[in-house]
């Protein structure tokens, strides 16, 4: 039997000897994570529509010159390959995404049943090795067609997205048990609608605002198909941030940190586990549009029931009141708002390194939103190795990262946290969107030329926690 999201023991965390460090709960799921846009390649092959990263990827100035998702990292083909890699690592579960545009080349209409074939294969190589699938619906490759109708600032999408949930799970709702419908919809809406930094390159407020309605109605009734299909577990991922204000003693700021925890976390948590947008969200969202797109009854849709909340997490947030400032280009309705930049240590993204925050995070969200069991579906960093001389790649920061966030998951354990597994992002180096390939996130390292992997110190770092369930007594980067 492999290991399932389902299969947590306890939430308490336990039991080491005292030499030894952290345990994990029996049963904690340790996986790995990957997004199909990010490194399947072959993006005219077997029917495959375009997506909306296609379309950007070749809109000179948005991304990283040349750097496109048409060969990324060729798993399409080389899947079999990657599996391998996977149960040599040890990891019990693989969370991939499937590429809307594979199974429906414009979104709606004809099953390209070749698509489908894709992810029964990798779905069933997969098993074969005993690991177990965790399948993300929508990971930001929307069909072009779609997109040229309105995106997910129309409500067709929505819809569209149920019917090709439904389809999906007719496929693979045999052997897949834990189906999340949305990755991180706080990026699809406001990095793909407000600043423009992501596909579809939009820039207006009141669109950013209408897609954070239809992503989250579009997830009600995916996850409502996916249980009327049987679904063992449904789940949706969020890239919740634990936001603080920059001076805790400013009242000014603590009061700018409720409304970006607002902005952020609240408009989607609390539709999704209460049922109701937040009143004071829905207040501010008026200075920019009308809200014709809320309808009596979305909010019921959108509070579908959830057995795992994922969470994506990389970095904290510090705002402070700063009044005249612009808003920020990601955050719609921040005016008046200053997002502090990193202080301290930071990742090749220039993202701060903070694990507390984290176990706040967490500690948060099971405190605010009844305990609901989550999974960290992304934690991970982006550091520009490669391999030495020796041909190994030896990358002690990304090592000392996982360390110090696993750590921080361990507390939350400890102070009750009903965490049930960790998710590193990502199994190998990919396409980072607007980034390119100049981020590297892989705990395996991809030369592009070549297509070559190879292991780097920390995925053998990972192997042995997951061995031993557990982090060694010290951090790795301290010995
Ligand atoms: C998350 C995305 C993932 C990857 C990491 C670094 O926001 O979900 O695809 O790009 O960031």
């Amino acid at each position: 039997m492999t290991a399932t999201v389902s299969s947590q023991s306890a939430t308490a965390a336990g039991g080491a000897p005292a030499e030894a460090g952290p345990r994990f709960p029996e049963g904690f799921v340790w996986g790995a994570a990957t997004a199909a846009y990010q490194i399947e390649g072959a993006a005219a092959e077997d029917g495959r529509g375009p997506s909306i990263w296609d379309t950007f990827s070749r809109t000179p100035g948005r991304v990283v010159a040349g750097h496109t998702g048409d060969i990324a990292c060729d798993h399409y083909h080389r899947y079999a390959d990657d599996v391998a890699l996977m149960a040599e690592l040890g990891l019990a579960s693989y969370r991939y995404s499937i590429s809307w545009p594979r199974i429906q080349p414009d979104g709606t209409g004809p099953v390209n049943t070749r698509g489908l074939d894709f992810y029964d294969r990798l779905t069933d190589e997969l098993l074969a090795k005993g690991i177990d699938p965790v399948v993300t619906l929508y990971h930001w490759d929307l069909p072009q067609t779609l997109q040229d109708r309105g995106g997910w600032t129309v409500r067709e999408t929505a819809e569209a997205f149920a019917e090709y949930a439904r389809i999906a799970f007719r496929r693979l709702g045999d052997r897949v048990q834990t189906w999340t419908t949305l990755n991180e919809p706080w990026c699809s809406a406001y990095l793909g609608h407000a600043s423009g930094r992501h596909a579809p390159g939009v820039t207006d407020p009141a669109a950013a605002f209408a897609a954070v309605h239809h992503l989250l109605l579009g997830h009600g009734l995916a996850a409502r198909a996916l249980r009327a299909g049987g679904a063992e577990q449904v789940s949706i991922t969020l890239n919740p941030t634990a936001v603080y204000p920059a001076d805790p003693d400013s009242l000014a700021d603590v009061e700018a940190a409720q409304l970006v925890d607002g902005l952020h976390n609240r408009i989607f948590l609390d539709p999704l586990l209460r049922g109701r947008y937040p009143v004071d969200i829905i207040e501010h969202m008026r200075h920019f549009t009308d809200l014709a797109w809320l309808r009596d009854g979305d909010e019921q849709l959108i509070n579908a029931p959830l057995d795992v909340l994922g969470v994506n997490f990389y970095q904290p947030t510090y705002v402070s009141a700063q009044p005249g400032a612009p808003a920020a280009a990601d955050s719609p309705g921040t005016e008046g708002i200053a997002f502090r930049d990193p202080l301290g240590p930071v990742t090749d993204m220039n993202w701060q390194i903070e694990p507390a925050a984290l176990t706040r995070l967490l500690e948060r969200i099971h405190r605010d939103y009844h305990g609901i069991p989550m999974l960290i579906t992304e934690n991970g960093a982006a550091y520009p190795d490669g391999p030495g001389a020796d041909g190994g790649v030896h990358d002690l920061d990304r090592i000392a990262y996982l360390d110090g966030h696993l750590r921080a998951c361990h507390e939350a354990l400890s102070s009750g946290v009903d965490l049930r597994g960790y998710f590193v992002w990502s199994l190998m180096d990919n396409f980072e969107w607007a980034e390119g390939y100049a981020k590297r996130f892989g705990i395996v390292h991809v030369d592009y030329t070549t297509q070559t992997r190879v292991v780097k110190d920390s995925a053998r770092w990972y192997q042995e926690v997951i061995r031993r369930n557990g982090l060694a007594g010290r951090a790795r980067a301290e010995e």
